[in-house]
């Protein structure tokens, strides 16, 4: 399904999410949030799918951030709408109940990084850089970096981050854990090798494992370790987990629905 600036499929049980304004190196205006909400619904519906995929067009970026043109001009309550309708949108990534992957092959700012922040994994190319430059902007990220990125880095790491406005390269990332892989080239290739393990496996208990971490580290302690058993008891009414514990059982390999 194609947008103007959104291309959506589906093959091989991989739903895959491109955003695709390469000329402007991916950054997200109003349309591009717009129809990327609408990818993320057909996603999140789509039984084709069973893990998601976001990417950019063209090679040099996955997205370089909000659209800076755009925002020029934005009052304060028109700033105000912008944020809110990306970070709803990264809330429906961050809550979908498939694993979300983002592949990064070039550069992710400012509200591109805030978007690989909201997937669940990321995978980026040698060559990419990750930053929060909106300082450098007169602005902060309100794309919810201030929020996702002390949670994933640290406080200490996302401060300097912020500050210094510094695009992160790809080693570096992986070592501060701001990505999980890094490959030479074609971080799609990983994505999809990751995505035909994730598969292979209850896509039920990994919706129910997403949601339990999700949750549970927005919890106290010991209240997301209760939640955890609630989530781990509806696991017990699916048909994955009959399927999955007499197959170990009969020794053979489990047909998940
Ligand atoms: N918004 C609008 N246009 C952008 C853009 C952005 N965020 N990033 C790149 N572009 C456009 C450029 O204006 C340029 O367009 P033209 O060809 O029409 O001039 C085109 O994409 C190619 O970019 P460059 O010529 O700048 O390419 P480069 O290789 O010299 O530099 C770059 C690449 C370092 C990524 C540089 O483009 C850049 O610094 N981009 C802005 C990054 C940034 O500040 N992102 C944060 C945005 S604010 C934000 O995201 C707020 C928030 O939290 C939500």
């Amino acid at each position: 399904m194609s947008f103007e600036t959104i291309i959506y499929e589906a093959k091989n049980n991989i739903g895959y999410i491109t955003i695709n304004r390469p000329k402007a190196l991916n950054a997200l205006n109003a349309e591009v949030l717009n129809e990327l909400s609408q990818a993320v619904d057909i996603a999140e519906k789509d039984e084709a799918a069973r893990v998601v995929i976001i990417t950019g067009a063209g090679g040099r970026a996955f997205v370089a951030g909000a659209d800076i043109a755009a925002m020029q001009n934005m009052t304060a309550e028109e700033a105000y709408s912008f944020a809110r309708l990306a970070q709803i949108i990264y809330n429906k990534i961050q809550d979908m109940p498939k694993i979300v992957i983002a592949a990064i092959d070039g550069f992710a700012l400012g509200g591109g990084c805030e978007l690989a922040l909201a997937c669940d994994i990321r995978i980026a190319s040698a060559k990419s850089k990750i930053g929060i430059p909106e300082v450098t902007l007169g602005v902060f990220p309100g794309f919810a970096g201030t929020q996702r990125l002390p949670r994933l880095v640290g406080t200490g790491i996302a401060k300097e981050m912020l500050a210094t406005a510094r695009k992160v390269p790809a080693d570096e990332a992986k070592a501060i854990g701001l990505v999980n892989h890094v490959v030479e080239e074609n971080p799609m290739a990983k994505a999809e090798e990751l995505a035909v393990e994730i598969c292979k496996n209850s896509m039920s208990a990994i919706a129910l494992g997403k949601r339990a971490m999700n949750e549970g580290m927005e919890m106290e302690l010991k209240k997301g370790i209760e939640h955890e058993a609630a989530l781990f008891a509806v696991a017990f009414t699916t048909e994955d987990q009959r399927e999955g514990m007499t197959a170990f059982l009969e020794k053979r390999p489990a047909n998940f629905q």
